[in-house]
């Protein structure tokens, strides 16, 4: 067979361990590993790069249709391709929201027109279409469920116990939930301190999110559903799900990881304000002791993009939200230079994680049959992150001045070039394929 792609000589994260060796790719997949000896159409000399599977960012929110202001396809997936980001998750609470079959197809188009990663979309979980959740999980490019238990960004809410077993009894795969409870949001409502954003995650307090999380597993329990808790931010909701696999799975997000409170409302104000907010150290540090203990199956950035117009706003009235697709692979890649993980935990939470939890059937592997989706990372590439960089339309990120060590050189997307040394490439892109979808249709 003709190669079209030769990774010559990269370290490779295989998924049984690094190991020095060559990838061939014909058709998008990924043909050979091993040294390869005859010539391809392209070759890429990685012998001082880290070979990683396609890093996969499952928590996005871009913002088309509807809030283009913020964010689009084309903008957001842009900022994908520029971190090394090969496939993104994007989330229902557009204008309108993802929940009919119609508004996700349209999705769909927009992503095959425009988008520079492969990318799929959540449903979102409302009162009103519980029974037909079943069927739209299965419809092509669909990542699955999504629910609101507290409101936040949008429109979408799903707040009360017997509304969100319906929505757990219909359909079988893997639902995605931010928990926070609504009830002690809107009693709570009032320490939100005008001008304050640092009383963000007194508002909104650890209770808030362990109370929805405790809840969420009963009914999890009593409907048989697996359920994936996003952006977890207590060191008690941590403790719990460690022994809590068997129904449920865990995101954690780089921010909740690199920032904490007080601090990081003093420097960045309504920049750090986020829901689930960011809490102080004793919870950023069991975090990290989730992340190391293997308790935290995937990372995701939570990517939630908003205007610096709209973050100057005075708090409360300031949107909660902050960019991250492309920011990060860097900081991640940081963290493993600083000795917080090992590289191949990096590619469990990125990719590999990503792949068991989600049920992706091609991608989140280095290995023959599978997409051929590279994330080529330079370990001992040291930069600055900086705003000017950011292809959000939001155009600014927390993390700007952030001296990094690791970064991501190139994006390859099923054989195809998306970046290439910071500079990106056009692609064709293509809905993410799951195991249980009507896959066909997406061909
Ligand atoms: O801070 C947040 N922003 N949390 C969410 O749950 C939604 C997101 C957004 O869409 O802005």
């Amino acid at each position: 067979m003709s190669l079209d792609l030769v990774l010559r000589g990269g370290m490779v994260a295989l998924p049984w361990g690094l190991e020095r060796t060559d990838v061939g790719v014909s058709d998008g997949r990924i043909v050979s590993i091993g040294t390869v000896t005859e010539p391809a159409a392209r070759e890429v000399d990685c012998r001082h790069l880290h070979v990683l599977p396609g890093l996969i960012d499952t928590q996005v929110h871009f913002r088309e249709p509807g809030l283009e202001h913020k964010e689009d396809l084309a903008t957001g997936t842009a900022g994908a391709a520029l971190g090394g980001v090969t496939a993104i998750f994007e989330m229902p609470n557009t204008n309108p929201n993802t929940d009919t079959a119609e508004r996700l197809a349209d999705k769909v188009r927009r992503g095959r027109e425009k988008a520079h990663v492969d990318f799929a979309f959540f449903v979102g979980a409302t009162t009103g279409n519980a029974d037909t959740l079943g069927r739209l999980e299965r419809l092509p490019g669909c990542a699955g469920v999504k629910i609101f238990m507290g409101s936040s960004t949008g429109t979408l809410l799903v707040a009360e116990d017997d509304a969100i077993e319906a929505v757990l009894r219909n359909g079988h795969r893997r639902v995605a939930v931010h928990c926070e409870d609504e009830k002690r949001l809107i009693e709570r409502r009032s320490l939100a301190a005008v001008g304050e954003p640092k009383t963000h995650p007194v508002w909104r307090d650890d209770v808030t999110a362990i109370r929805a999380t405790e809840r969420l597993l009963a009914l999890a329990h009593r409907t048989g559903r697996p359920v994936h808790v996003l952006h977890v931010t207590t060191e008690e909701e941590a403790a719990r799900l460690a022994t809590e696999k068997r129904v449920a799975t865990m995101e954690v997000t780089p921010q909740h990881l690199l920032l904490s409170g007080p601090e990081c409302y003093e420097r960045l104000g309504t920049r750090a304000q986020m829901n689930p907010p960011i809490r102080e150290k004793r919870h950023t540090d069991a975090l990290w002791r989730a992340v190391r203990a293997g308790v935290v199956d995937v990372i995701g950035s939570d990517h939630a993009p908003h205007t610096n117009e709209e973050k100057d706003r005075v708090y409360p009235a300031s949107p909660s939200g902050l960019p991250g697709v492309q920011t990060t692979v860097p900081l991640m890649l940081d963290a493993v230079h600083r000795g917080l993980m090992p590289l191949m935990r990096l590619v469990d939470l990125l990719a590999h994680g990503p792949q068991r939890i989600y049920g992706l059937s091609r991608k989140g592997r280095i290995a023959t049959g599978w997409d051929a989706d590279f994330t080529l990372v330079d370990l001992a590439a040291e930069r600055t992150i900086e705003a000017s960089w950011i292809a959000s339309r939001c155009g600014w990120t927390p993390f700007d001045g952030t001296r990094v060590t690791g970064w991501p050189v190139r994006t390859i997307v099923r054989g195809q070039d998306a970046m290439i040394d910071g500079a990106l490439q056009k692609i064709a892109a293509e809905p993410v394929r799951f195991y249980g979808t009507r896959d066909e249709e997406a061909a």
